[in-house]
């Protein structure tokens, strides 16, 4: 269980003062925590794939480096940023729908370890490539299924999509990809759901995984490698929300996937799940200072020193449908005992980092903790718009903060 964050406020008051904010403090005992129960609900059947678009902090790659075995990339600066901080090629898996030539090229030419193929003309074009380069690259085929199950925040699947290829096409586009002399099929892969808190709604998807898996394995004759699981595992953003019970997913999936193993074309299959938020996304909190108390028509605005520019999710901003207060508190604070509007530095209306927050007396020079926040923060926030210092990024390790920033302003 993961303690709650006000119970942290001597550390978060200490990287504030230390560091600046806006800042974003990411405590990695957290992400151990996270770990341990992973292992505990599915380390009998999963190893892990971290999804780096969900935090890409290089001292934060480099901190996973022997605590998960894989990493799923999808970016070439994703690559690179992975292998500078001490991953071995060989453990990275590049997903991505519109990979550029260039990208496969220096993907195929470092030895990643599985292109994750998302289109028949991303394999030909693959295929070109690993021919000249005159090796046989170890791919992953995406499929993306007919139907993704209701409670998860986004679909990559079940409708029209640039993701993987979908199964209906699949049945013509395999036994080609299957074909190519310089690609190596080592399994499948499918990412169709996110952010879901509903231990059904992931146990029903996982099952419509097994399904496809076992499908065109059969259509190819295939005895895969490996298999990966896009997670859909999500977190708990908003007040109200309630956290995803893993034990229950790993119970109610546990016959299947006994099941699915004893078959002897999985006997020897590698099961990964691949996730992001769900890793780290507890893990961090965004620190932002009250700059001054706007009393307006009503309201208690508080002018923070970083809004929208610096934490885009939060305002709502990044595929929220409706929203929703992220879950925050005050620093050192009190009871809550009145309603607050909290606005960043930005000229714009959108940059509202709550509505009607109930939170203690505010002050200039209070420090606002907003949760859940280290998943698609800074590298998913338009830092550059209005030209505001990007925040900092900082790690804790126990009681000891160090400065993580990857930038300078
Ligand atoms: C292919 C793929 N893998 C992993 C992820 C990580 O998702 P999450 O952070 O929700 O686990 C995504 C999210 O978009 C994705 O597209």
């Amino acid at each position: 269980m993961l303690q709650p964050w006000p119970d942290l406020d001597p550390l978060l008051g200490q990287a504030a003062e230390q560091f600046g904010t806006p800042s974003y403090l990411y405590v990695v005992d957290r992400i151990g925590l996270r770990l341990a129960e992973l292992e505990q609900n599915f380390g009998q059947w999963f190893r892990l794939s971290y999804a780096v678009k969900a935090n890409p902090n290089p001292a934060l790659l480099a901190w996973l480096r022997g605590r998960v075995p894989y990493l799923d990339v999808s970016s070439i600066g994703e690559v690179r940023r992975a292998i500078r901080a001490g991953w071995p090629a060989a453990a990275l898996s590049f997903t991505g729908p519109a990979k550029r030539v260039a990208e496969l090229e220096e993907a195929i030419a470092v030895g990643i370890g599985e292109l994750v193929l998302e289109s028949v003309a991303e394999a030909e074009a693959a295929n070109t490539i690993a021919g000249v380069a005159r090796v046989r690259q170890r791919v992953l085929v995406r499929l993306a299924p007919d139907h993704v199950p209701k409670g998860f925040g986004d679909h990559m699947a079940g409708r029209p999509s640039p993701f993987g290829i979908d199964v209906e096409e699949a049945l013509e586009a395999l036994p080609q990809i299957a074909s190519m002399q310089h690609l190596h099929i080592v399994g499948f892969h499918i990412y169709s759901g996110t952010q879901s808190l509903k231990s059904a709604a992931v146990v029903e998807n996982w099952r419509i995984f097994l399904a496809q898996f076992r499908r065109f394995c059969d259509l190819i004759d295939l005895e895969p490698e490996r298999l990966v699981f896009g997670s859909g595992l999500g977190i708990p953003h908003h007040v109200g929300d309630v956290p995803l019970n893993t034990a229950e997913v790993a119970a109610q999936i546990a016959e299947d996937l006994e099941q699915f193993r004893q078959e002897s074309r999985f006997a020897d299959t590698e099961f990964l799940l691949e996730l992001g938020r769900h890793l780290v996304g507890e893990a961090g909190v965004f620190l932002a200072r009250v700059l001054r108390i706007k009393p307006s028509r009503g309201a208690q605005i508080a002018l923070c020193d970083g809004g929208m520019n610096a934490h885009l999710a939060a305002t709502g901003q990044f595929g929220m449908v409706l929203r929703r207060n992220y879950m925050l508190h005050r620093v050192d604070g009190g009871e809550p005992c009145a309603k607050y509007d909290l606005h960043g530095p930005l000229c714009t209306s959108i940059d509202r980092l709550a509505a009607g927050a109930e939170l203690p007396s505010l002050a200039p020079g209070d420090i606002i903790a907003v949760h859940s926040s280290g998943a698609y923060g800074p590298t998913a926030s338009p830092m550059n718009f209005i030209g505001h210092p990007y925040p900092r990024e900082l790690i804790a390790e126990g009681d000891r903060i160090s400065d993580a920033t990857p930038w300078t302003t």
